[in-house]
């Protein structure tokens, strides 16, 4: 990451990162979660990720574009520096590049963001090429695409199979050509990761897919550890807020059950006159 940046990165910017640092990537979705990371990251996603994580949905299907731009606007007040990009949802942009482009002219003026992220590889290359064509830079994103499953049950790690193998690397490279700055590359086995990155001159970014990528990205969720139920294999969490939450709420009720809080310093009196 450059330390000494003053001005947000751009996607070109982010275009440019090939065989440097690696590049640093996190979701957020909230003003408050922008302002921590903002400093530390490269790139802040607003991912459609937010409707499992934040609303409780079983997959990111029922995530609307409204929500999308209401999380985007909070996270461009959090942020100074880093590149926001932000996720069209399921069923906003799949049926034609017109769809798409409309839906992604809409985010990226109502929110000010930098760019959009769309699933899909060589199927969505033609959408990619019309969304670039007319100033949009777009985020790539290959290999396991959660919109493609009703619940987490469905996310499978590819590039198993030689057929799969080639298919991601013929994706990476047709994403490329399309004009996407980067590409996020999903639970996606490490010989895959390695020559789809290999096979283009745009960084890749990896979730669940070796170290292999030009940059890492993870649900900020997962790295502070406020996930509950099931952790990828992939997920290194960072912190423990869970555990933090749950004491500082135990706290509190045994304060007001107490009668500790509120204390006489928290309480306001009539003037003394
Ligand atoms: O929605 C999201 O958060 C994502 C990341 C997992 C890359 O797409």
């Amino acid at each position: 990451m450059n330390q000494n940046t003053t001005q947000r990165l751009s996607p070109e910017s982010i275009a440019r990162h090939k065989k440097q640092t690696p590049l640093v990537c996190l979701t957020a979705y909230s003003k408050p979660v922008a302002e921590y990371l903002d400093r530390h990251v490269d790139l802040l996603l607003v991912g459609d990720s937010l409707g499992m994580v934040l609303y409780g949905f079983e997959s990111t299907r029922d995530v609307t574009v409204e929500m999308m731009i209401n999380h985007g606007r909070a996270v461009m007040r959090g942020s100074t520096h880093a590149c926001v990009i932000i996720d069209l949802p399921f069923g906003s942009y799949e049926d034609s590049p017109a769809e798409a482009l409309e839906t992604a002219r809409r985010v990226i003026k109502e929110t000010g963001a930098s760019g959009v992220k769309l699933e899909g590889g060589a199927e969505m290359a033609g959408t990619v090429k019309t969304l670039t064509g007319h100033n949009i830079p777009v985020l790539g994103h290959i290999g396991l695409l959660p919109q493609h499953s009703v619940d987490k049950n469905g996310f499978r790690i590819q590039g198993r199979t030689a057929d799969d193998h080639r298919r991601i690397i013929d994706d990476a490279r047709a994403l490329e050509k399309a004009g996407a700055f980067a590409i996020v590359i999903e639970g996606t086995v490490e010989d895959t990761a390695r020559e789809a990155s290999n096979a283009v001159a745009i960084p890749t970014i990896g979730i669940g897919a070796s170290p292999e990528c030009d940059g890492q990205i993870l649900v900020t969720d997962d790295l502070l550890g406020l996930f509950s139920g099931f952790r990828p294999k992939f997920v290194k969490p960072y912190g423990d807020l869970k555990s933090r939450i749950e004491q500082a709420a135990m706290a509190y009720a045994n304060d007001v059950q107490g009668r500790v809080f509120p204390g006489p310093e928290h309480v306001y009196q009539r003037d003394q006159t």
